[in-house]
């Protein structure tokens, strides 16, 4: 198995444009399946679960193809509406497809995504929601089975959590859906406003994303469209953490600056100096890091819990101590025994993580946790005195196009190694 080799302590320089967002993409190539007909998404990054994405679209009947960073999704002959296990299990988000099936085909079975690495990752917020729409919901021998009732139409759906997923299940069967439906609650993640704009695109009445509530005029037929995906921030915030952590001036394209702002306001507290354009990002780091004010993962506009093991392992090999505090999953410390393993002073006590900044790590033999814990050992690796070898890749390629090329381009000793 290839594992990455990072020889540290190499500050960082250059410029890097990034790539498009893995959870925009997602829910963009499911609600191509809501018209007949060629959509052409672009910026769309070549990620294992984008792949894992576009072999259910082909599953389902439609035609998926790639041409660099642009997909063509037709899904004039969409014909099937269940998913199998194993790609079910290949990629939880995949129950998007939940919302976006049962919109276009009015039923859809698939089996339970189940668990992660992240811990349980319950969908009953996504199933009342569908069910307040009308639809009715049944497990048969594992699978679950969805289908258009009697009484599908809009209705008020209040979401007791504003989970990402569950906001865009709404979105995508409320479009199918005769009537008004609002979302109470929503989630307000860029990644939610830009499936919006692409709806619109596709002809969908929907108003409100990046608000706490949504309207979404159903029952319309759609057509496909064009449409170019927002950049990744949590991939944004990786390179710009690596260089936190390595030192030196990278500029980072791309990304609207403003989608970032806790990650940013973190990264000037523990001491970057930090210049914004309308879609770059300039950050210099020369001193080590030091320890600032509690970080505590919340919905956004809240610090992202998916750039949590990532500040963590900058922060770990500076100086000073941060508490961080988990609120949104509860297994998302896994990265800490292996940021120990390259003399990292982290103590964790339920959802809280305290870092004692050591000054400087050194390099170890690391395992990939998860995908985001994955990058956090690279970012640490480029700060740490040594060698590192980071491996389980998988993880990191279900998020990331290139990590490796991409820091090879900003002065980083990093390569894969077969
Ligand atoms: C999405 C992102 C993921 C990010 C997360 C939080 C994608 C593909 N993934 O995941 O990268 O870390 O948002 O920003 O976009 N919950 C329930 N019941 C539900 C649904 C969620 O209790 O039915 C809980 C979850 O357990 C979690 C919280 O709500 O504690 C937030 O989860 P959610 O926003 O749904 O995350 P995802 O959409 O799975």
């Amino acid at each position: 198995m290839s594992y990455y080799e990072i020889q540290g302590g190499r500050p960082l320089s250059g410029s890097l444009a990034i790539h498009g967002a893995k959870n925009s993409v997602l829910p963009i190539l499911a609600a191509c399946l809501l018209a007949p007909g060629q959509s052409v998404i672009h910026n769309c990054p070549d990620l294992s679960d984008v792949s894992a994405t576009l072999d259910i679209l082909r599953l389902l009947g439609c035609r998926a193809d790639r041409d660099g960073s642009t997909v063509t999704v037709d899904a004039t002959a969409l014909c099937r509406c269940n998913i199998p296990e194993h790609l079910m299990r290949e990629m939880r988000s995949s129950v998007i497809f939940l919302g976006a099936l049962l919109s276009r085909m009015g039923e859809t079975e698939l089996s339970y995504p189940g668990g992660c690495e992240l811990g349980p990752r319950p969908i009953d917020l996504h199933l009342s929601a569908l069910r307040l729409l009308g639809a009715e919901i049944w497990e048969e021998q594992g699978a679950l089975c969805c289908r258009r009732g009697r009484n599908l139409r809009g209705r008020e759906l209040c979401l007791s959590i504003p989970s990402v997923g569950a906001t865009e299940n709404a979105m995508l069967a409320a479009c199918g859906c005769p009537g008004l439906t609002t979302v109470v609650g929503a989630a307000q993640e860029p990644e939610i406003v830009d499936l919006q704009n692409f709806l619109r695109a596709m002809g969908a009445k929907i108003d409100g994303a990046g608000t706490p509530t949504l309207a979404i005029e159903g029952g319309a037929p759609l057509h496909p469209a064009e449409y170019w995906v927002m950049g990744d921030r949590v991939a944004a915030a990786t390179y710009l953490c690596g260089a936190a952590a390595a030192g030196g001036e990278v500029s980072i394209t791309g990304v609207a600056p403003e989608t970032l702002t806790a990650v940013l306001s973190c990264l000037e507290e523990a001491g970057c100096t930090l210049r914004t354009g309308p879609d770059q990002i300039v950050l210099a780091s020369s001193a080590p890091l030091q320890g600032i004010p509690p970080v505590r993962t919340a919905p956004y506009p809240g610090f992202p819990t998916d750039a949590q093991a990532i500040l963590m392992a900058a922060l770990a090999g500076g100086e000073g101590a941060t508490l961080f505090v988990e609120n949104i999953f509860d297994s998302r410390y896994r990265h800490v025994d292996e940021l120990r393993r390259m003399g990292a002073d982290i103590q964790v006590a339920g959802r809280a993580a305290m870092v004692s900044g050591v000054g400087r790590l050194h390099g170890a033999a690391v395992r990939s946790t998860d995908l985001r814990g994955g990058a956090a050992l690279v970012v640490a690796a480029l700060g740490a005195e040594g060698a590192t070898q980071v491996s389980e890749l998988r993880h990191i390629r279900r998020g990331y196009q290139d990590l490796d090329r991409n820091f090879r381009a900003l002065g980083a000793d990093i390569r894969e190694v077969p």
